[in-house]
């Protein structure tokens, strides 16, 4: 497969740090047995990919911007062009040596995403997708699931923890959509999910509280894979309501009717 010169400085930096976190992530398997735990050693590892990442991008396209989640804004001489990068999506399960994390990197264009690239190292699983040029994992084209009903459908969620997000409300979405579902996973990779839709290992996917660096990449992905994202109004307003809900049109659609309908008692 032929790739454009823009995925492939994408892949080259995504890879580079993925191999750092793979070796990292060896490490971090020895530690679980250490009462301390590879807190610290995880966030090295965090910093170490996200140095790596910055540093190919720079030296390929020196002008760009960017937005990374440990360094924040970078602003580059070419404002039109922004990096939205996670150097590691998933770091709970990173932490705890559960293989289910990422490298997610989004380019946008005036504000539009035109590329993204993710990478799960523990399964050499890279996933990229250009804005017209349609999605893949590695070599294969990927299309989102085909299934029109919610009964039969796998869903993926995020669910917030201790200190984080609206409890509350994301139990009220659950009750509403697992009731209606074949099964809810929640795999604790924002990106990976999302590229989990446009593989079509997951018929839809919700979840509140995410940022721009966990979604940059995979919204394109599953558009490119001809798939729906929204945030959960369903308009465009993702990255600042840090909401979204994917799946193909018709699991969209009865995904955002679901996630509507007020607390039941059963
Ligand atoms: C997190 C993961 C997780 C999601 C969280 C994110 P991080 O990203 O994507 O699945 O539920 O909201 O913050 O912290 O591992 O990069
Ligand atoms: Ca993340
Ligand atoms: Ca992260």
């Amino acid at each position: 497969m032929a790739r454009s010169a823009i995925i492939n400085v994408m892949v080259q930096a995504a890879m580079k740090a993925g191999r750092s976190l793979a070796r990292d992530f060896g490490e971090v398997q020895n530690l679980q047995v250490s009462l301390k735990g590879p807190g610290d050693y995880v966030s090295q590892a965090d910093r170490k990919a996200e140095e790596i990442i910055y540093t190919e991008l720079k030296r390929a396209r020196p002008g760009y911007s960017f937005l990374m989640e440990e360094r924040g804004v970078v602003e580059g001489e070419d404002a039109q062009h922004r990096w939205i990068v996670d150097p590691l999506d998933g770091t709970t399960n990173f932490l705890h040596g559960i293989p289910i994390f990422a490298v997610s990197i989004g380019l946008e264009r005036q504000g539009q995403l035109v590329a993204g690239v993710i990478y799960n190292p523990a399964m050499d699983e890279l996933y990229t997708a250009e804005r017209g040029g349609g999605a893949f994992l590695n070599d294969r084209r990927l299309r989102v699931a085909a299934r029109s009903r919610l009964y039969d459908c796998v869903i993926g969620t995020g669910i917030p923890h201790l200190g984080r997000g609206d409890h509350g409300r994301a139990l009220i979405d659950l009750r509403n959509v697992m009731g209606e579902t074949a099964g809810i996973r929640r795999m604790g990779a924002a990106a990976l999910d999302l590229a989990y839709v446009a593989a079509g290992r997951i018929d839809g996917f919700w979840e509140d509280a995410l940022s721009p660096w966990d979604m940059a990449a995979g919204l394109l992905m599953i558009r490119e894979a001809g798939g729906f994202a929204t945030d959960r109004t369903g308009g465009q307003n993702i990255f600042d309501s840090g909401t979204v809900v994917a799946g193909n049109e018709a699991i969209h659609k009865a995904l955002l009717a679901a996630l509507k309908k007020p607390a039941t008692g059963r």
